[in-house]
This record gives C-alpha cells, sequence and structure tokens, in this order.
C-alpha cells in the first residue's frame, strides 16, 4: 500500500464521539500500516482547556478501546504526532494559535476536518476564511448530516462554498467508502455479464436494506429530532440506490461517478401527500428483546411520553428513466431490529417459460445478492436440480463469494479508506453539492406528507422484522430468508 504525501490534519469536535471512535482509530490503523509519514500532524481542536500531553491521554485510551492489539511502539510514535488547540469557534479565541500552528511547517496540504454539529460550519468555514487558512492546498470534510432539508443544505452549502471551491470540499458519506460498496462498481462494469441484463426487461425489482439492532445510543435529542428517514434514507440508502441504478461511467473519475448519481436522483419520481399513504411505511419500536436482552422502547430511549419520530422506515421508489422505468427500488432501514444486516438485493424476471412445470418444483427467478456487513459477500442464486434422486427437482443454490475466505482478513473501515482519499485529493467516493440537494428534493415532500397526515408510526417489538405490515409492503422474501 502507498504512503500518501506528508500533510496537516486538524479535527474540529477533537475530542467528541466520531473522533474518538471513528477518525483517530482509522488514522493509527492507516498509520501502523506505513500509509501515513511520520512527519504527518493530527490536531485536535476542542473547546475543552487542556493540554497536549492530557489530549494524547485521552486519545491512547479510546485506541486502547477501539484497537484492543495495537502495537505499543507504533501507538506511541502515532500519539508524538498529535497536538491539541484549544478553541471556541464562536467567540475567536484560540483562532491566531491555530493559523500559527499550521503555517509553522513548510507549506503542505492542509485537511480541516469537521467533526462537529452542522451548525458549526458556516462559522468555522468563515474563520478559516478569516485567519487565510483556505488557500489552495487546504481541503475541508464535512459529515452528514448536511442540513435537515432542502433550505438548510443550501445555506450550509453556500457557506462552505464562500471559503472553498467544490474541489476543495469532501463531503463524507461513510457508505460509500465501505469496501463492498466499491464492489459494487467493480461487479457491474468489471464483468461483462450484468449489464445487458441490468435494466427493466431483466429486472423486476431492487431491494437495499440497511437493518440494524442497535437503538439510539444515547443520541436521542439528535434522532428524535431526524428520524429514520432523514438519517439514513436520505445519504446512504439513496447514495447506494444511485450506485445500483446508475448508466455506466465513461471513467472512475470524480467528475463522471458524481454527475451520474446525480442523475439517478433527479430521475426519481416524487412522493408526496398525494401517493406517500401507499408508497412509504413508517415505524416506531416499542419494548422487546435484542439479541437475547431486554432493551427500553424508543420512547423511554428518548425521555419523552409521545413522539411521532420514525425509527423503521420502508419505501418504494422508482426511477423515472428508460433503463428503469416501472421497476420498483425498495429502501428499507430501522433500528432495533432482528439482525444487523446491510444488503442489495437484485431480483431478476422468471423465465419467461417453465420446461419444469410437471416436475412440481417451480423454477424461481435469479437473485444476485450483496452483502455489505457483516460478512462481506457476493451471491448469485441460480436453480440447479437435486443430485441423485429418480426424479428431477430442482432448487435455488447460491454461487457464493465470501470476501474473507477469498481474500482472508477484514475489509478496511469505510473511515481509513476515506482519509487517505482526502488525503489524495480524490473525490470520487465524496458527495457533490448537488447530489445532495438533490437528495432533499426528493425527501422533502415525503417529510412534508408525513407531517400532514393524522397517521402516526406503527409500532413493532424491538427485536423483530419491524411493523406487521412491512412484510406484505416489501413484497416477496430473499431467498437467502427463505
Ligand atoms: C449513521 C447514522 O450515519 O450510520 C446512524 O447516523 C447509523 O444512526 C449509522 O447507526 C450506521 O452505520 P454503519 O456503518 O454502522 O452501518
Amino acid at each position: 500500500m502507498t504512503q500518501v504525501e506528508p500533510f496537516d490534519l486538524i479535527i474540529f469536535g477533537g475530542t467528541g464521539d466520531l473522533a474518538m471512535r471513528k477518525l483517530l482509530p482509522a488514522l493509527y490503523r492507516r498509520f501502523s500500516a506505513g500509509q501515513l509519514p511520520s512527519d504527518s500532524r493530527i490536531f485536535g481542536v476542542a473547546r475543552d482547556a487542556q493540554s497536549a500531553d492530557a489530549y494524547r491521554n485521552t486519545v491512547e485510551k479510546a485506541l486502547m478501546h477501539a484497537v484492543p492489539d495495537a502495537d505499543r511502539d507504533a501507538l506511541l510514535r502515532f500519539l508524538a504526532q498529535l497536538g491539541y488547540q484549544t478553541l471556541d469557534v464562536q467567540t475567536g479565541t484560540g483562532w491566531p494559535e491555530l493559523a500559527s500552528a499550521c503555517t509553522a511547517s513548510v507549506p503542505r496540504r492542509r485537511v480541516f476536518y469537521l467533526a462537529t454539529s452542522p451548525k458549526l460550519y458556516a462559522d468555522i468555514c468563515a474563520r478559516l476564511q478569516q485567519h487565510r487558512l483556505n488557500g489552495a492546498h487546504s481541503r475541508v470534510v464535512v459529515e452528514k448530516p448536511i442540513g435537515h432539508d432542502l433550505a438548510s443544505a443550501r445555506a450550509i452549502n453556500a457557506a462552505i462554498g464562500s471559503a472553498f471551491s467544490e474541489d476543495q470540499t469532501f463531503r463524507i458519506d461513510h457508505y460509500l467508502g465501505k469496501e463492498t460498496v466499491q464492489n459494487l462498481m467493480v461487479l457491474r462494469f468489471g464483468n461483462a455479464l450484468f449489464e445487458p441484463l441490468w435494466n427493466a426487461g431483466h429486472i423486476e425489482r431492487v431491494q437495499i436494506t440497511v437493518a440494524e439492532t442497535i437503538g439510539v445510543e444515547g443520541r436521542g435529542a439528535y434522532y428524535d429530532a431526524t428520524g429514520a428517514l432523514r438519517d439514513m434514507v436520505q445519504n446512504h440508502l439513496l447514495q447506494l440506490l444511485c450506485l445500483v441504478a446508475m448508466e455506466p461511467l465513461s471513467s472512475l473519475q470524480a467528475d463522471a461517478v458524481r454527475t451520474e448519481k446525480l442523475k439517478v436522483l433527479r430521475a426519481l419520481k416524487p412522493i408526496d401527500a398525494g401517493n406517500a399513504a401507499r408508497l412509504t411505511l413508517r415505524g416506531q419500536y416499542r419494548a422487546g428483546v435484542s439479541a437475547a436482552v431486554a432493551v427500553p422502547s424508543y420512547l423511554q430511549d428518548v425521555g419523552k411520553s409521545a413522539s411521532t419520530t420514525e425509527t423503521f422506515v420502508a419505501l418504494r421508489a422508482e426511477v423515472g428513466n428508460w433503463r428503469w422505468a416501472g421497476v420498483p427500488f425498495y429502501l428499507c432501514t430501522g433500528k432495533r431490529l432482528a439482525q444487523r444486516v446491510s444488503e442489495i438485493i437484485v431480483s431478476f424476471r422468471p423465465v419467461p417459460h417453465s420446461i419444469f412445470s410437471d416436475t412440481g418444483t417451480p423454477v424461481m427467478p435469479n437473485q444476485l445478492v450483496l452483502r455489505l456487513q457483516p460478512d462481506e459477500s457476493v451471491k448469485l442464486w441460480l436453480m440447479v436440480k437435486y443430485p441423485n434422486l429418480d426424479d428431477l427437482r430442482l432448487r435455488p443454490v447460491p454461487l457464493n463469494m465470501s470476501f474473507a475466505e477469498a481474500f482472508g482478513g477484514s475489509p478496511l473501515d469505510a473511515y481509513e479508506r476515506l482519509i487517505l482519499d482526502v488525503a489524495r485529493g480524490d473525490l470520487t467516493l465524496f458527495m457533490h453539492r448537488d447530489e445532495v440537494e438533490a437528495a432533499w428534493q426528493w425527501i422533502d415532500p415525503i417529510v412534508h406528507a408525513w407531517a400532514e397526515t393524522a397517521d402516526t408510526p406503527q409500532p413493532y417489538a424491538a427485536g423483530t422484522l419491524g411493523p406487521d405490515a412491512a412484510a406484505g409492503f416489501l413484497g416477496r422474501e430473499s431467498l437467502a430468508a427463505a
């Protein structure tokens, strides 16, 4: 694996949950793999008044928890690259010190990672500009949620855009950094097999599922104001839909990929007050049993007596273009479900005529199942005959490619790849502002439709498959589950 050029990474929100649980462990792993040069520097930035030593101690504990098998020597060398700056985004305290720390070294790539509330993005970008830290060597990284609707997303994008050009702006959707998600592109465009069949003529339906067993995990206030539609569908699930539905690319250049994804988002047929009751299903978890442990209800988790926030959502989307006309794309996600599984199931149409009807065994349509997590794999379900029987009997069997078995080890964490892509300046796996805004443009009317109706999310017990109506709504189950 190649080393990236030395760079300075400045993490706003450097003491926060994202920095401690995801970013710093990802950086350490790439450092110990030799991809992060030892003269790169990382600055944690936060309001807490503390010394760099105290910060390094906190990071050390976080790393020992996140990477229990960390090499002691590599860990100490990594910690030696860490600095800390106390800074108040709004009052301006600490900015001159940060500016001089950043400019003291020879000019080099500078990455500002905004691991803070999006409410601070505009102020941080304005201050970076005021202190001339937004020059051509600088890049800014922002996390979702970028806004809570189209208007707020536009405002955030405009604020970032007044300090940084689009080529300097890296909007993270960590799902795009997942190994199997990238494999989707390779599968589609690196094999001659699929493209001729990749259309409404041969594909009957697509289902994209991101099921979680966890609840709201101490993020009750954020989640209750957000819900599953904005938290998961607006970004992760729509990005997956784009990768399945986009037209073949002319190249792997960031512009080519992002332009094709944008076309898909803009082709989504609207869901609004006129059809939301038919095309959407919402749920909210009640108390139940998850992984053999009794867990409280959503309302208990967020400490409220009433809430209409959805923790489960299923949608029937349609991409209105020649390739996909009439093909339902089912999107489904929820918290406190029976199993943690993220997968994309592409169901092909049945054979036009079965010569096996006399055998009494139906010919099941083929399915391509891409499992993103856990147990990353690709399965292609084919019909075969049972061996060694007098009579001819058929059954579906998967051609099964497990990534762990084929390549050994476990895939890189999405953040490990994405941070290195930022350092390299590769925007392919990051969202363009137009994509974020097009996604909100499709999501907003659904939110409004739900707000206008007296219907509320349907209850489901934690640890189950979601509301009772979900099975009927989503229709035929996957062969994998059969
Ligand atoms: C985040 C959501 O973007 O993605 C969380 O805010 C969710 O609510 C998480 O739990 C899921 O990510 P992963 O990688 O664990 O599937």
